[in-house]
């Protein structure tokens, strides 16, 4: 954990993630990914992919960098940044996604590395339009609504 504030800079935050990923535990795939995300704090975390031989057990660098936010106290997540050693371009899984939607605002950056000096710059939303989010919980069901209704 460092206390940059890097949310401006893609770049910088890319830079943060590139140097965990020779952490990266990816015996099975050998695609190593590192992630750093920044808190509403600005502090900054990182993660990498960690691989089980229970191949499903597998958890990717962006949700580990995220979980490592909010085990510390984090509440938001204001940048992510995404590298993957063997990709010019990586981007988040599905699953990853949906988890930057729960602490993400749609328009927190994501910043992808394209292997140049100039991170691709995306959102929260556009990789995820139309997200299951806790409004989607508050909305009754309509069955239930004619079942109470007169
Ligand atoms: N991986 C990530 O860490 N993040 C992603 O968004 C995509 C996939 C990892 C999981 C697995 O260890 C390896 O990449 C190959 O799928």
């Amino acid at each position: 954990m460092t206390a940059v504030n890097p949310e401006q800079d893609g770049s910088a935050l890319l830079k943060e993630a590139r140097q965990c990923l020779e952490r990266a535990y990816a015996p099975y795939s050998q695609f190593p990914v590192a992630a750093a995300v920044v808190d509403e704090h600005g502090r900054v975390f990182t993660g990498i992919n960690i691989e089980n031989v229970s191949y499903g057990l597998t958890m990717c660098a962006e949700r580990v960098a995220i979980f490592t936010a909010i085990a510390a106290g984090a509440h938001r997540i204001n940048a992510v940044a995404l590298t993957a050693e063997k990709m010019k371009l990586v981007t988040p899984c599905g699953a990853c996604r949906q988890v930057m939607a729960e602490f993400c605002h749609p328009e927190t950056p994501v910043f992808l590395d394209t292997g140049t000096a100039v991170p691709r710059t995306t959102t929260v939303g556009d990789l995820l339009p139309d997200a299951f989010t806790q409004d989607n919980l508050n909305q009754p069901f309509p069955v239930s609504q004619a079942s109470t209704a007169g």
